[in-house]
């Protein structure tokens, strides 16, 4: 497996679990959700009755698979297909198959930064999709961008779905896009899915179902900080709570302290105070419109030129081009 040149993960880790704990209000970054435990639980998730994303976006590629690959390229024209945040990749292995059914040349370049993921996606494609050519990449979004704007190569697409985009604040989305329209060529081409605006309840309960699962996925990044930087977090004295904004469109995830506490983490040899019920921020889950994403787009320097819906336009998935 690849990996892009990054500074020792686990120092880019304390030194932003710092930043974020030292900060006023408190913050912690949703990539460190991720690692064994956390794919596991995000997996769960995805199965949960209330969190619609998944089915939505799985629904757009069974409708439209042969209209979505033909948009990608022809089968004379070979192009990498890359997969930023790729996780399991079950929606993906829609279009692959549909891709290899069309005869179309191409190789399949999954980027996330949780290994575990990559190497659980890598396998079940070795079974289930034997021939299809899989060549991951371990690193973040943007230092995999970063590289991919370095190497000249063929054609490439550029898969983002899911609405991982909606885990980046307005500014740093935009900066991302910008960074993609960076590395599109004239012919290249960049397909994200987005979860749309809809009634506030429903959106609220995708993200905080009674079962606990999301909590958990939430905790998650306290269990990381304990194994991994010695922290001594007690995830009981920690509530997941919710909210959305149905104004601006923003679901926001919170860790909330129940009780005034000092957590002490070892390798940085720091304390962090809380108040009784200070928060940490750990997630943002924008939800969009047309007029946001074509704003969006015209701000970084792409252009939609096509996009596929469900039923109920739950969920979008826009084709760009650069402008
Ligand atoms: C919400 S999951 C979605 C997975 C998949 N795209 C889907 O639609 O089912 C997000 C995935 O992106 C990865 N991820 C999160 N933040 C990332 C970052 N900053 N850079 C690279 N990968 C990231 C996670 O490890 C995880 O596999």
């Amino acid at each position: 497996m690849e990996k892009t040149t990054t500074p020792k993960t686990n120092m880019v880790f304390a030194r932003e679990v710092k930043e974020g704990l030292s900060a006023f209000p408190k913050h912690l970054s949703s990539k460190y959700f991720y690692d064994e435990i956390g794919d596991k639980l995000f997996q769960q998730i995805m199965a949960l009755p209330e969190y619609y994303l998944t089915r939505a976006e799985y629904t757009i590629f069974e409708q439209h698979k042969s209209e979505i690959t033909a948009s990608f390229s022809t089968p004379n024209v070979p192009f990498n297909l890359y997969e930023l945040g790729a996780g399991d990749g079950t929606k993906t292995k829609l279009l692959l198959k549909e891709l290899l059914k069309q005869k179309y040349q191409f190789e399949y370049r999954p980027i996330d930064i949780s290994a575990n993921a990559l190497a659980q996606l890598s396998t079940s494609l070795t079974n289930e999709l034997p021939n299809v050519s899989v060549r991951p990449i371990q690193g973040t979004y943007f230092d995999s961008l970063k590289e991919m704007g370095q190497t000249q190569e063929k054609k490439k697409v550029i898969l983002f779905l899911g609405s991982n985009i909606g885990n980046l604040n307005h500014k740093l989305a935009v900066e991302f896009l910008m960074n993609i329209a960076h590395i599109l060529n004239k012919d290249d081409l960049f397909f994200m899915g987005m979860d749309q605006k809809k009634h506030p309840r429903t959106i609220l309960n995708a993200y905080s179902d009674p079962s606990g699962i999301t909590a958990a996925f939430n905790k998650n990044v306290l269990t990381r900080i304990n194994n991994e930087l010695g922290g001594n977090f007690n995830l009981d004295n920690f509530i997941h709570w919710e909210s959305y904004n149905p104004e601006t469109g923003t679901a926001k995830s919170y860790l909330v302290s129940k009780i005034a506490q000092e957590v002490t983490i070892d390798i940085l040899e720091q304390s962090f105070e809380f108040d009784a019920w200070e928060t940490i921020h750990t997630e943002i889950s924008q939800k969009y419109d047309d007029a946001m994403v074509y704003q969006m787009a015209e701000d970084a320097g792409l252009r939609v030129v096509n996009q596929f819906k469900d039923a109920n336009s739950t969920f979008k998935n826009y084709l760009f081009t650069i402008a």
